[in-house]
């Protein structure tokens, strides 16, 4: 059992986070999709709820229960992830957890698909669905906007143009490489990227339970928080 965060220090501040894979459709029976287990998006709401902020989570399709006091919100693909956020705008926090679907296939078959006479495979049209993260950063009215990076090489590098190109306040790298955390573990290790008196300011968060890290991860935000 952990120590829970005593400081109820996001009490009034509405949080959206968003969590889990997306769900491509192919045709009826079909999907792109990828293996994120949505821990780490979940260790969020829970550890934001604890600290008293009104959380909504829009949650691909992931087998975890709600945390108390979360309210939670399923959705399947980017698109539907999209409209489900912009539709709990405005908000004071905006954390982007989910590992959306880059793209979605151009024409979603009506009917399962049959293989064809060509026996040497199959080429699929994608077209690139909708940057959730860059879309909410863009807006006027934007909340402190908190973005992941799940990096297999030059982490840093790629983790920190995220964080300009989505103009983040915030972004939490990760090493998906390694075995023993990211991606379906319990534990994770990150490296906090953000912008400071045009700086890229770096601060490397131990390998530690998701729900541990999250509470790292609000530290630093809440520091920040206007
Ligand atoms: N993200 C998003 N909407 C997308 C793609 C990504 O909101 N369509 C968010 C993720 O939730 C994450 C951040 O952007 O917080 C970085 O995601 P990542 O997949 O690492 O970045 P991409 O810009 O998609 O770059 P690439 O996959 O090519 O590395
Ligand atoms: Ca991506």
């Amino acid at each position: 059992v952990e120590a829970m965060t005593i400081h109820r220090d996001l009490a009034g501040r509405h949080v959206v986070i968003t969590a889990g894979p997306t769900r491509e459709a192919l045709d009826p029976v079909r999907y792109l999709s990828n293996h994120s287990s949505g821990k780490m998006g979940y260790a969020l709401a829970a550890a934001c709820a604890a600290r008293g902020a009104t959380v909504t989570l829009v949650s691909g399709p992931v087998s975890l229960p709600t945390p108390p006091g979360v309210e939670r919100q399923d959705v399947t693909s980017a698109e539907e992830m999209l409209a489900a956020v912009e539709s709990r705008l405005p908000c004071d926090l905006f954390i982007a957890c989910a590992a959306v679907a880059d793209y979605r296939a151009a024409h979603v078959a009506e009917h399962k698909l049959k293989k064809t006479e060509d026996e040497s495979g199959l080429t699929l049209a994608l077209v690139r669905n909708p940057d959730i993260v860059a879309t909410v950063a863009a807006r006027a009215d934007r909340p402190f906007t908190v973005g992941f990076a799940a990096e297999t090489q030059s982490l840093e590098t790629h983790a920190g143009s995220k964080l300009e190109r989505k103009r983040l306040d915030l972004i939490v790298a990760n090493d998906v490489a390694r075995g023993d955390r990211g991606f379906g573990s319990d534990d994770n290790a990150a490296t906090l990227l953000w912008r400071e008196r045009d700086e890229t300011r770096r601060q490397p968060l131990p390998l530690q339970s998701k729900r541990r890290l999250a509470d790292a991860i609000l530290d630093h935000v809440v520091e920040r928080l206007p």
